[in-house]
């Protein structure tokens, strides 16, 4: 029988697509430090869990396909702190920001169409754009040049009939750089010159370190109805089993549109949701502490990176990743050799080889992603465990 050609297009995720081989390593005992993926380790906080206990009906129903009010409301109110204005009629809860990256792509994009993305990057934007049946076209950053964007021509050139829109993450995952005010501009005035929407995925937005200066493409106040915000609670409130996210424009006639999509899956989780209102708005001492938590995360694995020889790493600003070269010849078969072959001290790591992140052929083959969001001690056996692993992968005969 058939198997679609959308889903035989589709690859695994880079991220996750080890993790059988990093059952069978437990299970012969060896202890296996994730540093592929990104699941903050820090506790969700009190009020989510006294969110749900609030819940007091006697049936789960569906709620409205839009999101409840209360959760909206607290997202509203949570933006006034960024200064950035959203209206109810602005602003439908998704099933975490991956729902609403794929409904933004799904209601502007047609079979074929184009969508420009600087890579490397998140990896299911390139599941996102296949399931809306679109077609990304990547322009490169590198690591060179701290992930940041090349200059204006580089990317315009890139541009067709068929381009609708360009997306990023920004933070980025997985580099963790931080886009200038300067570079938002560029993208912005790329977008009003070429009629185009920019998809503006903010997950990450709490986290950026060193006072490092971040600028939102909701601050663009003369190009909003371009915009189309993607905001999600699982990182910021380490919350990414809740599935709590939302797609949000000042382009009403747009989110009207997006709003047949969130209908025809009926709603989100009404107890997470409710769950999700108590808890935005209630905790900035919570995100500072995380933040300061993560930043001494980064400065470990960086300082441990940089004395890895060969290993060529930038110190990111943001989000909790970042994407290292490492002097090996094809991280694919060195992230799975960790896992089949290789223990130090009856530990190994699990890492997401790059070059799922780029949707252009044959690059990041010697690049890792590596996530930071874990405690100390794993970043530190891991680190221990990349720097042996690195010397005994090399001096094997291939
Ligand atoms: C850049 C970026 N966007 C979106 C998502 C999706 O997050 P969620 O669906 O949990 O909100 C992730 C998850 O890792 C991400 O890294």
């Amino acid at each position: 029988m058939k198997i679609s050609n959308r889903v035989l297009d589709m690859n695994f995720s880079p991220i996750r697509k080890l993790v059988p081989l990093a059952h069978n390593a437990e299970k012969k005992g060896i202890k296996v430090y994730s540093l592929n993926i990104g699941q903050p380790n820090v506790v969700t906080p009190d009020a989510f869990f006294e969110g749900l206990a609030k819940y007091d009906e006697k049936i789960v129903k569906y709620s409205d396909s839009q999101g409840i009010d209360i959760l909206i409301d607290s997202f509203i109110k949570s933006y006034k702190k960024w200064d950035i204005e959203l209206s109810k009629d602005e602003i439908l809860i998704t099933h975490g920001g991956s729902e609403a990256i794929l409904f933004a792509l799904m209601a502007i994009c047609d079979p074929g169409d184009e969508v420009l993305i600087p890579e490397p990057f998140y990896s299911n934007y390139n599941s996102f754009a296949k399931i809306a049946c679109a077609k990304v076209v990547p322009f490169l950053t590198t690591i060179e040049n701290g992930f940041h964007l090349p200059p204006k021509e580089e990317i315009v050139k890139k541009i067709t009939d068929k381009t609708r829109c360009i997306l990023i993450s920004n933070p980025v995952n997985p580099t963790g750089t931080i886009y200038t005010y300067d570079e938002l501009k560029m993208l912005a005035e790329i977008a009003q010159e070429y009629d185009l929407y920019i998809i503006s995925d903010e997950v990450y937005r709490q986290f950026v370190y060193d006072n490092i200066a971040y600028t939102s493409f909701m601050y663009m106040h003369d190009m909003l109805d371009r915009i189309i915000l993607v905001d999600s609670i699982s990182k910021h409130y380490s919350a990414c089993g809740a599935r709590i996210g939302l797609v949000a424009s000042k382009n009403t006639k747009l989110i009207k549109h997006i709003l047949k999509l969130c209908q025809s899956r009926l709603c989100v989780s009404t107890i997470e949701q409710c769950a999700a209102a108590n808890l935005i708005n209630t905790l900035d001492s919570y995100i500072e502490d995380v933040n300061t938590k993560y930043k001494s995360r980064r400065n470990l694995m960086y300082d441990y990176l940089k004395r890895i020889p060969g290993v060529v790493c930038d110190k990111p600003g943001g989000a909790f990743y970042m994407l290292v070269k490492l002097p090996v010849d094809n991280t694919e078969k060195f992230a799975e050799w960790l896992l089949t072959d290789y223990s130090y001290d009856n530990m190994t790591i699990m890492i997401a080889p790059a070059s799922g992140f780029y949707a252009t052929e044959d690059l990041g083959k010697n690049e890792v992603r590596l996530s930071f969001c874990t405690n100390i001690e794993d970043i530190e056996n891991g680190m221990i465990v990349l720097t042996h692993a690195i010397e005994a992968y090399n001096s094997l005969e291939k």
